[in-house]
């Protein structure tokens, strides 16, 4: 009986502690249960919640923190995302694309660093055809044995996303930005929900390992909100889960405000870490430029990934997605060592293989 009156509060509810341990245990809850815990975490709480997903992340990770080379290739963009730097209607942005060659420079620097990933990030830039990217694709499969390749590129229509799969694309980052339709549809002034839920669907059916993710601390953003992004990553089980707290760009629409806190991501990475315990979870650069420790916080919560920027240093305060944003005046050979100390620094191990998904090896 004394578990009973622990476990459930005066007003005969079930007890935020009693949730907690549902979600650890079986790596689920409902919305409303979501939106419960969202609503009433205390430190406490946060504390069993973290621990919860830290323990989580060791049982199917261990201690590895997976390293990923992330090459910006180019900041044009043809949408117009009212969070983001980089948006068509940002006139001061300095403009740049990266050559096939100098992507490919990129990588060796990368390779000999030891990365056996390459994320190739851009803006939605048409520049880059099917048959540039399949180019590049080839020649990275052909130079640098044993990479994996991941696009995050934006979208594109189906026949593009199975052409690149088949050149030896093996994963896609396209993050959902958001679950909540009306949401989206506010900030995305140039693009669909529908057609964005269905690059996913289309990435997976592929045979990409997929990553999706929001961004938590959006204008008008509530619990209910991000409990559906919560859900979301749980019924689509992607490979991959990116996070990240929104910062507003004062040269976008969005530059009052008020963006989202570190505390609050961490919330939402633990939650991801319970809800899909097998993914790979970034500790996203956002993180680190909103507090000098943002990422190591991160892993300590279930993330095991962090992405070091290779772009040529020429061009890194250039991709601004937001503003401040960390490692951009670094040489990739820092980047790669800064990273290596943070991670030991929280008691975890470096790894520089691929990082295939638990999901993906099975
Ligand atoms: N603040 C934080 N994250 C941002 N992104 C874009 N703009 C911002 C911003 N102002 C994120 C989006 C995008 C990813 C590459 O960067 O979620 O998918
Ligand atoms: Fe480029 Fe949103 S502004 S995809």
């Amino acid at each position: 009986m004394i578990n009973s009156c622990f476990f459930y509060s005066l007003k005969g509810g079930i007890t935020i502690l009693a949730l907690l341990d549902k979600l650890y245990e079986r790596n689920d809850l409902s919305k409303e249960e979501i939106i419960h815990v969202l609503r009433n975490l205390d430190d406490g709480h946060k504390e069993a919640l973290f621990h919860y997903a830290h323990r989580t992340r060791v049982k199917y990770y261990g201690h590895k923190v997976f390293m990923r080379g992330l090459i910006e290739f180019s900041n044009i963009c043809r949408q117009d995302c009212l969070y983001c730097g980089i948006r068509v209607s940002n006139r001061k942005v300095d403009r740049y694309r990266l050559t096939p060659e100098e992507i490919l420079d990129c990588c060796k620097e990368g390779y000999q660093l030891g990365y056996r990933t390459f994320v190739l990030q851009s803006g939605e830039d048409a520049w880059y055809s099917e048959e540039i990217l399949i180019d590049i694709i080839r020649k990275i499969k052909e130079m640098f044995p044993n990479t994996a390749i991941t696009l995050s590129i934006g979208e594109r229509n189906d026949a593009v996303y199975q052409k690149l799969f088949e050149a030896g694309a093996d994963r896609f980052l396209l993050r959902h930005e958001t679950a909540s339709k009306h949401l989206y549809e506010q900030l995305h002034p140039t693009m669909s929900f529908e057609n964005r839920i269905n690059c996913l669907l289309t990435l997976k059916r592929i045979g990409y390992q997929v990553g999706a993710g929001f961004m938590v601390g959006l204008p008008e953003q509530t619990a209910e909100d991000l409990a559906e992004d919560l859900l979301f990553l749980k019924k689509l089980q992607p490979d991959m889960i990116g996070i990240g707290p929104f910062i507003p760009h004062s040269e976008t629409p969005l530059k009052d405000a008020e963006g989202g806190t570190v505390e609050d991501t961490l919330v939402m990475v633990a939650f991801a870490r319970l809800l899909v315990p097998d993914c790979l979870l970034p500790a996203t650069t956002a993180m680190g430029t909103l507090h000098p420790q943002g990422r190591e916080l991160a892993l300590k919560v279930g993330a095991n990934v962090v992405m070091p920027n290779l772009s040529p240093k020429a061009v890194r305060t250039k991709y601004e997605l937001y503003e401040n944003k960390i490692c951009t005046g670094d040489e990739s050979t820092q980047c790669r060592h800064c990273i290596e100390m943070r991670i030991q620094s929280v008691g975890f191990q470096v790894d520089m293989g691929r990082g295939d998904s638990l999901r993906a090896i099975r």
